[in-house]
């Protein structure tokens, strides 16, 4: 058997007395279509922090394609190609859109140095930032600043850096959140339309967008792994439906 694309092995993280992840024995497989559900406070975003070394575990350890991960830093985890979006956007809004994608695209072909030089910008770069505000439907909007964006297309424009990062791993942490419902199909399009090769975990509150999207689904409860199966088998669990599903929770 192969290694899984990215796996955790019996991960914990404690905040003083609070276990936010216990014991979590988690696989993404390559080219995963994965979601991780569960009610406020489970530890779904301790455990995406986890992930990206944001935070180190109390015990247990974090392994891609094998390789075990668990103490390396942020940004050399990124550069193995684990890319995530945040629960809420990180972005700098007094610059354009196309700056924003620019400076992705830039750090992962070493074009770092020129950053913020208008005249330095490369051209190669600039090309494939344009490419990736095309695939997100926002070329439209490539030389406005992110502050004038609906707050749907400011959300694109994180999924349009992550992947800037040509990333083996995306994480995405409620990508949908605070968007205008009316708003909202445009992030479940960008979602369904990611690259098939990228191994895809996503958290979200909403149960539409997740059964659409996932096919494989991963329930947490007080930062333990609850249930873990198909939508069918998981739409299906009893136990499930008491704790999470068929109530109304929120984001
Ligand atoms: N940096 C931190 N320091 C202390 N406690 C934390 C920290 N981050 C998270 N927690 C706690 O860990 C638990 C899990 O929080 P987490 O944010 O991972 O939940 P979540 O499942 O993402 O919830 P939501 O659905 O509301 O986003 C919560 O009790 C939270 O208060
Ligand atoms: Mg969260």
């Amino acid at each position: 058997m192969t290694d899984p694309l990215l796996e955790t092995r019996a991960l914990s993280k404690s905040f003083g007395a609070l276990a936010a992840a216990r014991d979590i024995n988690f696989r993404l497989e390559r080219g995963a279509r994965h979601a991780l559900i569960g009610p406020n406070g489970a530890g779904k975003t301790t455990f995406i922090n986890l992930l990206t070394g944001v935070f180190l575990p109390t015990q247990g350890k974090v392994l891609l394609e094998g390789r075990d991960i668990t103490t390396m830093q942020q940004s050399a985890r990124v550069k193995l190609g684990i890319a995530r979006t945040f629960q809420i956007n990180r972005l700098f809004r007094g610059l354009s859109v196309l700056d924003n994608v620019y400076m992705a695209v830039a750090e992962r072909l070493g074009a770092g140095a020129q950053m913020m030089k208008p005249a330095g910008m490369r051209n190669d770069v600039v090309e494939e930032a344009m490419r990736l505000l095309d695939v997100l439907k926002l070329s439209d909007y490539a030389g406005h600043r992110v502050s004038e964006l609906p707050y749907g297309r400011q959300r694109l424009v994180e999924l349009a850096i992550a992947l800037g990062l040509e990333p083996q791993v995306l994480l995405l942490d409620e990508p949908a959140a605070g968007v205008p419902s009316t708003e909202s199909h445009i992030i479940l399009d960008a979602v369904a339309a990611l690259p098939k090769q990228i191994g895809v975990l996503i958290i979200d509150h909403d149960m539409d967008l997740v059964f659409r999207f996932a096919e494989r689904i991963t329930v947490l409860v007080g930062g333990a792994i609850f249930a873990e199966g198909t939508p069918k088998e998981i739409g299906a669990d009893q136990r499930v439906r008491d704790v999470y599903l068929g109530k109304a929770h929120h984001g």
